[in-house]
Parts: structure tokens; C-alpha cells; sequence
């Protein structure tokens, strides 16, 4: 109860916070405090974030950590890294964390000390990977593996395929990476046309092993192998990752290939459990340990430092900030660095799936807005597309900006010319463009004062658009793992101020029942008037004539 008043208060405080703000230009915060940069910015190890063009000041800044501290977040927060079920509606522990953990105390998860197992784990990632990649693992007539196909979806297809992608520089080029996830037939049909069944590894990933997506084009890649090879035995090209062995030995793959995890490790983290194999497989263990170290960097640093110094608080407050003062209901995460071309998927599934939620942990529903939609792609490119609306739509849009100092690939200059695009987009965004200044520019170019007068408008720019800068060092399996981890606790935090469950998906569940309700109605061919509405009528009869 003293708590809710706290809260009450200070988002009162907060509000009025925000209306003073929203007057207030941030170049004339950059020209008034020549200290804004460094302090509101925070460097760890190989990572600089810098919050400073941002809509905020000390006070903003000083009320949402102390809002942040009324939601009790370090209690949680510890609550997570020690076991306990917080994943209330699924009764789970949420142990991702331990996964990529350095330490040794034991950590019990119903009676059992999970730390062994996770070694255990790893082990047997390391000697397989290590065998698939030196050749000693061969395929069904012996052939060394030149690709590996990954059927999963959600968790188990967004993370690997991200960070294969991701770390393609550190990658054996030896080995082809493909990626089926869709149920639409053409996935698994591109995926394969030119594979050599022999040399072809299938990995199939699914935490619970039942999702309908994966195992339908798991059970037709089964078939395409089988006829391919003229061979029953799938055990040298079949392996599974899952945590349901008894339903993936029914569909046919020995208990010795297949690479459990544990139902504490959700979906949308599980890309450091045993999910990750594709990745070991592509770049090595050692740095997928590499991966992982990086992320037990940063899970050092969300549980270590202050509050008011830690990246993924500061994220977190930052988004609270925009999405439930400004209502700013979007949010993109814009990395210039074509590696990361993916990342912006992944989030969504991190984000979306994490906090797109209404009930909180007392079954009530929130009055309070909740995840932010996340979108975003690969700088530049979306410089030549949807920046327009970022620079002159209606909507403030709230970005984080990524970048890396040293280039993996490509000559100097380009890098330059990413490097300067990254910076100057959060510039302009912050600056914008006056009246004056596009009149100015217009009738510099020799057109015509009445022309200049009607084109000016259209060449505003409001500027004063918030955008975090996140710049790292180098693109490496370590800072790789330190943000994603970054970004995991930055949703965590964000669940905590909103006060729901992260950790289940219970929004995805109605789709899929109705789907398998449609398609047997369309295997039968006998649409149930006395259940669905005239427009689902009219697109059953439609679809299947
Ligand atoms: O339907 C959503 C979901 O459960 C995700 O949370 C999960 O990552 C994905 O499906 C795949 O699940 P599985 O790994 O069990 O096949």
C-alpha cells in the first residue's frame, strides 16, 4: 500500500515532468549543460551508451530510478538469477541466466542442482560440434557435413538464425547454414533444392517438440531424406534439441542425439541453451563459450551495478518514459552493421512476446500501456525508406542506434561512411531543420522567393526526436552475447515496471487451436456453419474450392 502511494506520487511527479519537457528542446539542454553527454551516458567494458538526445533531465532521470527502486526491481531481479519460479503461471524458474553463468555454488531447481547438467550440456555440444566440423561426425554414407538445416520456429529458429547471421566473419564457410521455419512448404522446398541428402545435417529444434510448424516439416525433410538416400536410417542426419525426449524418440532420433535443455529456459531465451548448436557449429565452441562469456559480462553488470550506472535499467526506465508518459507506442532498434540485419526480428520476438501483456501479477488488467511496438532494420537501408516518417511523420518514434567502431569486413571508407550515416542520423533527428534555414537553403540554390515560400514547409524538419546511441568496440561472439543479454534485461526490467509476467506466451495459444480446428474442417471438408461468422465461412469456402 505504501508502496502504491509512493508510486502514485512519483508518477505524478512524472507527469508533470514530462509537460514541462515536452517545451523544452534537447540542443538547448546540449548548450546549456556542456556536462550532458558524459552524464548521461554509461561505458562498460567495449560498450558506450549514450542517453544524452534524449527528452529527459536529472529530475526525469531521478524520479523513474526511484520508481524503478518502488517496484522493488533489485528484489526481483535477484528473485530471477537465485531460481525462484517467477514464471508464476507456468510455475517455472527463469535460469537462462545460468547458462552462460561463471559460477560455482549449486543452484536447485526442484531439489536438483541444475549447474552439472548445464556442463554436461555444453560437453556434449563441444564434441559434437567439434566433430560435425573437423569431419569425424559424417552423414549416412560417410560424406564430411557441407550443410546443416535447422527446422524450428519462434526461439528456436529467430535466435540461431540471428546470430549465424550475425557472426558469419567468424563462420566455417565449409558449412552452409539454412534456416526452415515457415509451415508454407516453399521454406523446407527452397531450402532444399540443390542439398546433397548424404552431407545434409538436420537439426531439429523445439523446446516442447509439438509445435505443429516444425515437426510437419520435420516429419517431410524425414521423407525427402529417406527418398533422397534410399536409406531408412536417419541417425547420422537427424539430430534434435528439445526438452521432450520421449516425443522426439517417437519420431524416430536416438536419445544419444538428441540435446536437451530445461523447461527454465523460455523460448525466446534459449539461444544459449542447447538452441544454440547451429552456432557452434558455424563458428566453433570456443566461441560459442566466447557468446556466452560475453553475456555473463553483462548479467554481471545488470546485478553488480547501481542502478542509476546500469544499461539495462536505464534502457528500460527510458522506454517506460516514452511509452507510458509520451504514449509513444513504437520503438526502433536501427543497427548499422549489415551482420546484425536480423536483430531487429529477434527483438521483436524478445520484446513482443515478453511484455505484450495486459494482466498483472494480481490478475487484474493494467491500466497502464504495456510493450512497445518494435520494428526496425539494418542502417543504412532504412535510411531510403522508413526514416521519413522518423524525420517528418506525424508519430515520434524513440530509436536505439547501434554501432561498431571496427569493421569486420570491407574497406576502411565504407566504414567511414556507415560510421558517419549512424552519427548523423541521431544529429538530425535532434536538430532538425527551422523555417528559416529551409528558406534559406532554398533561395541559396537560386529558386525563387514565392517558390521557396511554398516548398519551405514541406523541407521542415521538427527535430527534437529522442534516440539512445549504443556504440561497441568490435561486432565478436562476446559483444554479440553482451546485447543480447543487454536487451533481455532491458525487457525484464520493463515487465517489472509493468508489473506482468515476461516468461509466458499464452497470447499466441488461440491462433493455433483455431487452426487446427479450420484445417481439420478443410481435411473433412465439412465447414461447421454453427461456430464461425459469414466472413470465416465465406474464406473456408473460398480457400478450399
Ligand atoms: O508459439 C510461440 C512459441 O511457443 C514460442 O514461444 C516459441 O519460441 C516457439 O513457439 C517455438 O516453440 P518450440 O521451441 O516449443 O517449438
Amino acid at each position: 500500500m505504501e508502496k502504491q502511494l509512493q508510486r502514485e506520487g512519483l508518477n505524478h511527479l512524472l507527469q508533470l515532468n514530462k509537460d514541462y519537457m515536452s517545451k523544452v528542446r534537447m540542443q538547448s539542454m546540449f548548450n546549456d549543460d556542456p556536462n550532458r553527454a558524459e552524464k548521461f551516458s554509461i561505458r562498460y567494458t567495449d560498450i558506450l551508451l549514450d542517453y544524452s538526445k534524449n527528452r529527459l533531465n536529472d529530475e526525469t532521470m531521478d524520479l523513474l530510478l526511484k520508481l524503478a527502486k518502488s517496484c522493488d526491481l533489485e528484489r526481483k531481479r535477484d528473485a530471477m538469477f537465485s531460481g525462484e519460479k517467477i514464471n508464476f503461471t507456468e510455475n517455472r524458474a527463469v535460469l537462462h541466466t545460468a547458462l552462460r553463468s561463471k559460477e560455482k555454488a549449486s543452484l536447485i531447481v526442484d531439489g536438483k542442482d541444475i549447474r552439472p547438467q548445464i556442463q554436461e550440456e555444453l560437453k556434449h555440444m563441444e564434441t559434437f560440434s567439434d566433430a560435425v566440423r573437423s569431419g569425424k561426425h559424417t552423414g549416412v554414407n560417410n560424406g564430411k557435413i557441407t550443410d546443416v538445416v535447422n527446422i524450428g520456429i519462434g526461439g528456436s529458429y529467430l535466435g540461431p538464425d540471428m546470430v549465424c547471421d550475425a557472426l558469419r566473419a567468424y563462420s566455417d564457410r565449409d558449412i552452409k547454414m539454412h534456416f526452415v521455419s515457415n509451415v508454407d512448404g516453399a521454406d523446407l522446398a527452397e531450402a532444399l533444392i540443390k542439398l546433397n541428402a548424404d552431407t545434409t545435417l538436420f537439426i531439429v529444434a523445439s523446446k516442447t517438440f509439438t509445435t505443429k510448424e516444425t515437426i510437419m516439416n520435420a516429419n517431410s525433410a524425414k521423407e525427402w531424406f529417406v527418398k533422397s538416400t534410399g536409406q531408412d536410417d536417419i541417425s547420422k542426419n537427424f539430430i534434435a534439441l528439445s526438452t521432450n525426449t520421449t516425443a522426439v524418440t517417437e519420431f524416430g532420433i536416438a536419445e544419444e542425439n538428441i540435446f536437451k535443455f530445461w523447461d527454465w529456459v523460455g523460448g525466446r531465451y534459449s539461444i544459449w541453451s542447447s538452441i544454440g548448436l547451429p552456432v557452434a557449429i558455424s563458428v566453433g565452441m570456443d566461441n560459442f563459450y566466447n557468446f556466452l562469456d560475453g553475456a555473463y559480462n553483462m548479467d554481471f553488470h545488470f546485478r553488480h551495478a547501481e542502478l542509476k550506472s546500469n544499461m539495462p535499467v536505464i534502457m528500460a526506465l527510458i522506454g517506460y518514459w516514452y511509452n507510458n508518459f509520451w504514449q509513444l507506442q513504437t520503438h526502433a532498434v536501427l543497427p548499422y552493421a549489415q551482420y546484425l540485419g536480423k536483430f531487429p526480428s529477434y527483438l521483436q520476438q524478445l520484446d513482443m512476446e515478453s511484455n505484450g501483456k495486459r494482466i498483472m501479477h494480481d490478475g487484474h488488467r493494467t491500466s497502464l500501456s504495456t510493450g512497445p511496438i518494435i520494428f526496425g532494420t539494418a542502417g543504412t537501408n532504412g535510411q531510403h525508406s522508413f526514416y521519413q516518417l522518423l524525420h517528418q511523420g506525424t508519430k515520434i518514434v524513440p530509436a536505439d542506434f547501434i554501432a561498431f567502431k571496427q569493421n569486420l569486413r570491407g574497406n576502411i571508407n565504407h566504414h567511414r561512411a556507415l560510421i558517419s550515416n549512424f552519427i548523423a542520423q541521431t544529429e538530425a533527428l535532434m536538430i532538425g531543420k527551422t523555417r528559416n534555414e529551409a528558406l534559406k537553403e532554398l533561395k541559396g540554390k537560386g529558386i525563387n522567393d514565392s517558390e521557396a515560400e511554398t516548398l519551405a514547409n514541406h523541407k521542415i524538419f521538427e527535430g527534437n526526436r529522442p534516440t539512445n546511441s549504443i556504440l561497441i568496440d568490435k561486432l565478436t561472439p562476446y559483444s554479440l552475447g553482451e546485447m543480447i543479454a543487454l536487451y533481455e534485461h532491458k525487457v525484464f526490467v520493463q515487465g517489472v515496471l509493468w508489473n506482468i509476467n515476461s516468461f509466458d506466451q499464452m497470447g499466441v495459444e488461440l491462433g493455433k487451436v483455431l487452426a487446427v480446428q479450420i484445417e481439420n474442417e478443410l481435411i473433412n471438408n465439412d465447414i461447421d456453419k454453427n461456430i464461425h461468422d459469414d466472413s470465416t465461412i465465406r474464406l473456408m469456402t473460398e480457400a478450399s474450392a
